[in-house]
Parts: structure tokens; sequence; C-alpha cells
């Protein structure tokens, strides 16, 4: 799998930005990652590359599990930072918002391990030091494949730090 080197935060929302720029409705972006990992940021990037004003843009929704934006394509950041069950992910009507008019971006996936679709495109993001991270980019499913590799060419600062694995 493509694993990114950011550097600096604008280069972590510059991949986001990037993945904005490709992505279509009904894409599923998985963000795993610790407190601090870079997840709000990338979203925030994301947001950018869909059109969505920054201004616009805020943060994280951890309190509010649902922020909604409309760019080029709506934007549904979701975080299910305190969604701990499966029945709670089905019962706040989250659902509705995978693979329909538009992109659902959502930080601590792995919460919700299960309820979230087998093919989606997913971010792994590691704290490797105060201003560094490593961006494991996981594409399951033909659509995030292509999408990943578009990626690659549109985005040269990812093919350069590549490493491949297995
Ligand atoms: N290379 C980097 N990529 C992303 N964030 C970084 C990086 N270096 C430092 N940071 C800082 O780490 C923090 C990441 O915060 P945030 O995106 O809210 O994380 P999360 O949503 O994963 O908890 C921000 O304060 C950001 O400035
Ligand atoms: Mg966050």
């Amino acid at each position: 799998m493509p694993v990114y080197h950011s550097a600096s935060p604008e280069q972590t929302r510059a991949l986001g930005e990037a993945v904005g720029r490709l992505a279509d409705a009904g894409d599923v972006i998985a963000l795993v990652g610790e407190l601090g990992a870079g997840k709000t940021l990338f979203v925030g990037g994301l947001a950018g590359g869909l059109g969505i004003d920054r201004a616009t843009y805020v943060s994280s929704p951890t309190f509010t599990i649902l922020h909604r934006y409309h760019g080029r394509l709506p934007l549904y950041h979701i975080d299910l930072y305190r969604i701990e069950t499966p029945e709670a992910f089905l019962s706040l009507g989250l659902d509705e918002y995978l693979q329909r008019d538009g992109v659902a971006a959502i930080e601590w996936a792995e919460h919700g391990w299960g309820m979230l679709p087998k093919e989606m495109l997913t971010l792994k993001l590691r704290y490797t030091g105060s201003d560094t991270r490593e961006i494991e980019i996981v594409p399951v499913g033909d659509r995030y494949a292509r999408l990943v590799q578009a990626l690659m060419r549109k985005f040269p600062v990812l093919s350069m730090t590549t490493e491949w694995e297995g």
C-alpha cells in the first residue's frame, strides 16, 4: 500500500485536497489514527478539494457526530469517537449518509467496523514526530484502487515517497 510521509500540517491538508478533487458521489473515506494524528486536518483538505469554502469548514464534529457541507458534492463529515456500538450507529441513521449523493469522511472509523461498507478508502494516520505523520492509504475495491492510481499520478509527492509492502 502507498505510504505518504507528511512533513507538515500543510502536506496532510494537501493530500486531503487531492483526494477531494478526485472524489465522486458515494465515496466513503475512513480515517483511522489516534487523537492528534491529523484526521480532522485531512478532512479540512478534503473539503477544500470538494470546493467547500475554507471559512465554512468547522473542524471536528466530535460533539455533533455529523457535519454536512455543500461543495461540488455534499460532504458528510462523521466522527465516531463517541459511537461505540452498531446500535448507536444505526439509531442515529448514519448509514443514510454512506454511498449516497455525497462523500462521507469518517473519523474513528474503527468504531464503525461492521457498519461501514466493505469497499472504501481507508487512511491510517500515524504520529511519527511533532510535525510528521505517516499516512498509509488502503483502497478496497476497484473504484478506490483507481482513485489511488489517479492520486499517485496527480500528486507526485505521493509516488515519490511511496513504499510498497507485500
Ligand atoms: N504532518 C502533520 N499532519 C497533520 N497534522 C499535523 C502534522 N504535524 C503537526 N500536526 C498537528 O497535529 C494536529 C492534528 O490535529 P487533528 O487533525 O485535529 O487530529 P485528529 O482529528 O486526528 O485528532 C494539528 O494540531 C496539526 O497542526
Ligand atoms: Mg478529529
